[in-house]
């Protein structure tokens, strides 16, 4: 084949190979159809992943990212820590980088994690803080709850103040599992107070989801010039892309700076992932369509539970913390069985279960089956 003749074809195969990347792509935009489940293809309602997928335009962002995949990507990461400022309403230098927010969780304990000093969580919160915790032989303190498991930020407040050392309190709002949130104005005044060699790591994975007038983002303290506070932000809830692993933390500079010694590297991440992150930051339609995508799945779960006279909490994010009165282990194998996947248990709460929120379709599934388990006793 001649050079000309060779080109001509893998420009023709290059262009119908972005045709079917668009085709894709715009199949993707539509809501998955449902298929009932089966082993190979159960209904993932486990781990408070959006169920929509990516959004089409970060699907062929990924594809057109792949292609150039052989270069850093130095210019495109500036890229996304602008358009992350300009979403939180900061500047570059107050936006650091992580691969998800786990790794920005990881970093502002480490950064923090002076001599004597204490973790401060909710007894029932996100795992992940404590587990960063104990890996760096940091004491942690669980302070205990109020009823339907809400944050007795009093009870913090105590825990922090009792503690003749340095503390970093690590409080996700809306909170996992409950799924509910805290009056943001009780947070923000303690938080303002600046108690004494204290740092607060607020995670709001979840923030976008909450349509409770009480809540309000901590960015605002960021914004107010608090370096005490740092406020932790991922793509991998409302943005769809859990797989992408891009996260990121927005503080002030000096707190930024400490956190930076602890992540892997935050001028360079994972060219396709900075792509569909750019993709979809600004992508307004994308982010009401999960959103009311959430809603009309929360919708049809929180009516079949009051039907089935189900007690649970009132969600502000994308899965609903149901009380079983009983253990979870077997309702979740009965649930294994079926082909779907219901959240692990999560102590000090053995008997309620977390059910993240799939699509509207999958959710009716789900619906039917625990109407099923009614009948049979097993709810
Ligand atoms: C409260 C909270 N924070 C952080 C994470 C970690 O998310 P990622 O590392 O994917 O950003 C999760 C994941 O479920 C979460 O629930």
């Amino acid at each position: 084949m001649s050079i000309n003749r060779r080109s001509l074809f893998m420009a023709a195969g290059a262009a119908a190979g972005s045709l079917m990347v668009g085709r894709q792509a715009a199949a993707a935009e539509a809501a998955p159809a449902f298929k009932a489940p089966t082993k190979d293809n159960p209904i993932i309602i486990s781990f408070n992943e959006n169920p929509l997928g990516m959004s089409a335009k970060a699907r062929q962002a990924v594809a057109d990212a792949a292609a150039k995949a052989s270069r850093y990507p130095f210019a495109r990461v500036e890229k996304l820590r602008r358009a992350l400022a300009d979403y939180v309403d900061g500047k570059p230098e107050n936006i650091l980088l992580s691969h998800g927010s786990a790794e920005s969780i990881r970093a502002g304990i480490e950064a923090y994690a002076a001599p004597g000093v204490q973790l401060v969580i909710p007894e029932l919160t996100y795992g992940d803080g404590e587990d960063v915790a104990k890996r760096n032989n940091i004491r942690v303190t669980k302070c205990p709850m109020l009823p339907d498991w809400q944050i007795d930020i009093g009870a913090m407040k105590k825990a922090v103040a009792d503690w003749y050392g340095p503390s970093i309190v690590y409080f996700v709002n809306p909170n996992n599992p409950t799924s509910t949130v805290v009056d943001s104005k009780e947070l923000f005044a303690w938080i303002r107070s600046k108690p004494q060699n204290t740092m607060f790591i607020i995670d709001e994975a979840y923030a976008e989801f909450v349509e409770d007038p009480k809540f309000e983002s901590c960015a605002k303290l960021v914004a107010e010039g608090l370096d005490n506070v740092v406020v932790l932000k991922t793509f991998s809830k409302i943005f769809a892309m859990a797989g992408m692993r891009v996260g990121y933390a927005y503080a002030q500079p000096a707190v930024i700076k400490m956190m930076r010694d602890h992540v892997a590297y935050d001028i360079m991440m994972n060219a396709c992932s900075i792509e569909a992150a750019l993709a979809e930051v600004t992508d307004q339609a994308f982010i009401e369509k999960s959103r009311s995508e959430n809603a009309k799945a929360r919708k049809i779960l929180n009516d079949v539970l009051d039907e089935l006279k189900i007690h649970h909490l009132p969600s502000q994010t994308n899965f609903v913390f149901a009380d079983l009165k009983a253990p979870l282990k077997p309702f979740a194998q009965h649930m294994r069985d079926e082909h779907i996947w219901v959240g692990r248990p999560f102590p000090p709460a053995v008997q309620w279960c977390r059910i993240s929120l799939g699509t509207p379709a999958e959710m009716t599934y789900f619906a039917n089956k625990l109407r099923e388990f009614r009948a049979k006793g097993w709810v």
